[in-house]
């Protein structure tokens, strides 16, 4: 290969602070995220004592990635609601943070549930805080749970799809241990081939504006010794060209009943690229990704971020003329007929369709709310 390929390092170590934990110093609760924007240069953690400041954290993807954002956003109820805030004004402002991400506003309403469950069952305050925050460590032990199914599914799908091993996959965005309580989805994937001895080379976008490819995916491939290959979003279409891609594994942020798919914004044209190749297109996601109540694409609301993250770089150094005007949406839809299979801790669906999608939703154990 050529030398821009990054080797494996010799020593690999997972990252070794948690993205997400619950902590209760004698000052009070807090919830504790690794910052993801300060990754790869420096692990450090961010202490957010309400909600305004973890609205804050997911508004600035300090903390990201739709199963993590259901986490973080469970224990901002419950933040809320042991610290004494107004409950329903913290669920408001929590699941309007980020608008794509389903899991946001599942994690959120899933806390907020048991909380009214608590009160409308005679509890007092410090009862129902803690019905909250029980909810949400429930929701994360489920989520590191899902996650290692998804991975075990995953790969089976893969070795099915992909004989003889060797698998060269491309990926997008960030979809590991990072925007997870377990190994991820997407890049969970990634990672169980890579311990079986199937992965060949990840190839990792970068991912413009924010690049979580180049900070995120490379800092978590390169800590668990996996061989991977760094490239700008636009080099993609030549590596397919080129025969190098096996297959593209990527997440998702919502998923339609129809099937479609919102996630990070290149991901569509990977579709189309992958379509035109002949390579699986394959979306990894827990069921609570799926939102049967949003009919289809078109439905699906996609945030538009800040133009400065396109027109600066490194969050300060102009890249364009002042006053130039950005287009940047966070996420784009790819229609379910460009993806080969949607795999889930409760199973895969392929072909992609509404009628498999829901029968899949019906048999998963994800708890619904009231
Ligand atoms: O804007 P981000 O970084 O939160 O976007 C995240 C993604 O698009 C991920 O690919 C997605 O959440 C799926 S990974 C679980």
């Amino acid at each position: 290969m050529a030398e821009q390929d990054v080797q494996s390092p010799p020593d690999p170590k997972p990252p070794s602070l948690p993205s997400l934990r619950w902590d209760e110093p004698p000052e009070g609760p807090v919830l504790v995220l690794l910052d993801q924007t300060r990754l790869p240069a420096e692990e450090v953690e961010l202490v957010c004592t309400d909600v305004p400041a973890l609205v804050q954290a997911i508004q600035t993807l300090a903390v990201r990635g739709a199963p993590l954002l259901g986490v973080a956003g469970a224990y901002g109820v419950a933040l809320a609601a042991i610290r004494g805030y107004d409950v329903d004004e913290a669920v408001a402002l929590l699941e309007g943070a980020r608008p794509t991400a389903v899991n946001l506003g599942y994690g959120v309403r899933r806390a907020a549930a048991a909380y009214r469950a608590a009160v409308g069952g005679g509890a007092d305050a410090g009862r129902a805080a803690a019905a909250a925050l029980a909810e949400a460590r429930e929701l994360h032990r489920e989520d590191a749970g899902a996650s290692a199914q998804m991975a075990a599914r995953g790969l089976e799908l893969l070795d099915e799809l992909l004989p003889g091993g060797g698998h060269r996959i491309l990926t997008h965005c960030n979809s590991g241990t990072l925007v997870s309580a377990g190994e991820g989805t997407a890049f969970a994937v990634a990672l169980a081939a890579h311990r079986a001895g199937s992965l060949r080379r990840l190839w990792v976008d970068e991912t413009r504006p924010l690049l979580q490819g180049a900070r995120l995916t490379a800092y978590e491939a390169a800590r668990n010794g996996m061989a991977y290959t760094l490239l700008t979003d636009n080099a993609a279409g030549s590596l397919f060209a080129a025969g190098e891609v096996d297959a593209v594994l990527i997440g998702a942020d919502r998923i339609a009943a129809d099937g479609s798919v919102a996630n990070k914004v290149g991901s569509y044209p990977l579709a189309v690229l992958a379509k035109y190749h002949h390579v699986p297109f394959i979306v990894v996601a827990p069921t609570t990704t799926v939102d049967l109540a949003t009919p289809d694409g078109a439905s699906i609301e996609v945030e538009q971020r800040p133009g400065k993250e396109v027109t600066e770089f490194g969050g300060g150094v102009p890249v364009a003329p002042l006053g130039t005007q950005a287009y940047n949406p966070a996420f784009d839809v790819t229609p379910p007929d460009l993806v080969t299979a949607i795999v889930t801790e409760s199973g895969a669906v392929s072909p992609v369709t509404r009628d498999a999608l829901t029968a899949l939703c019906a048999r998963s154990r994800q708890v619904t709310i009231s």
